[in-house]
């Protein structure tokens, strides 16, 4: 079966745009695949300084892995930091990446300059260098990302080729792949901005773990157009369309099958809001049944940790044999 890997970082809490268009089908996948899931909480270090907060969002993050439907017994959900070969190979990684290649990252370039002012870590840096070895550890010849993400991929598909090259053949050079996208889920108050982390305000996120009345609102206040015609066209009514294209994820139709039955906006918010929430009404309950019970959810952590270093160490033993370091 197909090597799968997908990562998140224990950053931010999840919303509908993270749901409908990734987790989802992470789930629906998940028998088709040998899928591999890290909460990658070292990456989330490169930005996170409050001791504890980590931790924490690693935990709520693993419950909601689990309460959106990924079955511990078909796949391997863990957490990065309990997998030590990822810092290990990490290193290696970092010495087969030249500082010139780290410059050229975009992805570096935006964060710090947003971080004007403020801690730039090495670690911003050298980011790229761990995400090879979260990658390469598994043997994945298919990563999933999004583009923002297709630029580490690239990097890490040099750094394979090149360590390949210099010490034998030991890794397998990874292809990003598009991944199975589902809904293309947008902000609520601004339309033609995707659902992100980084909106600005929250009034146009929908959290996975709202309460039903916040949820509701949210929907209510939706950004719409001045027209009154529902009708589904991204092009010149996003907001509307937005709403068709949640309505429809939530309920299993098609966005101009819904369409067809509203001919005014008030009614489709009031509906799309019902909609989603009855969504997620069975994942907040399992997600507040794994809160209440850490034992159970630390436990399916450790099966996660255990499958993904079984496979982690070979992987970290054969790089360690092709540089020729002295054994112990
Ligand atoms: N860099 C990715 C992000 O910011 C997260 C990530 C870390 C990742 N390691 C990975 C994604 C390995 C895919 C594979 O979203």
């Amino acid at each position: 079966m197909n090597r799968v890997l997908s990562c998140i970082q224990p950053t931010g809490d999840v919303h509908l745009g993270n749901f409908l268009g990734a987790l989802r089908q992470w789930v629906s996948g998940q028998q088709d695949c040998d899928g591999f899931y890290g909460i990658v909480d070292l990456h989330a270090l490169t930005v996170t300084e409050r001791p504890g907060v980590i931790g924490q969002a690693t935990m709520q993050l693993a419950a909601v892995l689990f309460a959106v439907g990924l079955n511990p017994q078909v796949s391997t959900v863990f957490v990065q930091s309990h997998v030590p070969e990822h810092s290990q190979l990490a290193w290696i990684m970092e010495c087969n990446v030249s500082f010139g290649e780290l410059s050229r990252m975009t992805q570096f370039k935006d964060k710090s300059a947003k971080r004007d002012g403020e801690f730039i870590s090495a670690g911003l840096f050298t980011y790229p260098a761990l995400m090879a070895a979260d990658i390469l550890l598994y043997d994945a010849h298919d990563v999933p990302v999004g583009d923002d993400q297709r630029q580490h991929i690239e990097i890490t598909r040099d750094i394979a080729m090149r360590f390949n090259a210099r010490y034998g053949d030991t890794f397998v050079v990874p292809n990003a792949v598009m991944p199975k996208t589902g809904a293309r889920v947008m902000d609520l108050q601004d339309p033609r901005s995707k659902m992100s982390k980084s909106a600005t305000t929250d009034s146009g996120l929908v959290y996975l773990l709202d309460e039903p009345e916040a949820i509701l609102k949210k929907f209510k206040r939706a950004v719409t157009d001045s027209e009154t015609e529902v009708r589904f066209d991204r092009e010149n009514k996003p907001g509307i369309s937005n709403l068709l294209e949640i309505h429809a994820a939530a309920t299993g139709q098609t966005p101009s099958a819904v369409a067809e039955r509203y001919s005014q906006y008030g009614p489709l918010k009031a509906d799309t809001g019902e909609a989603v929430i009855e969504l997620l009404r069975p994942i907040q309950a399992r997600y507040a049944e794994l809160m209440s019970d850490r034992g159970e959810l630390s436990s399916l952590l450790r099966l996660g940790a255990v499958k993904a270093r079984g496979v982690a160490a070979a992987t970290l033993q054969r790089a360690y044999d092709s540089v020729g370091f002295l054994t112990s």
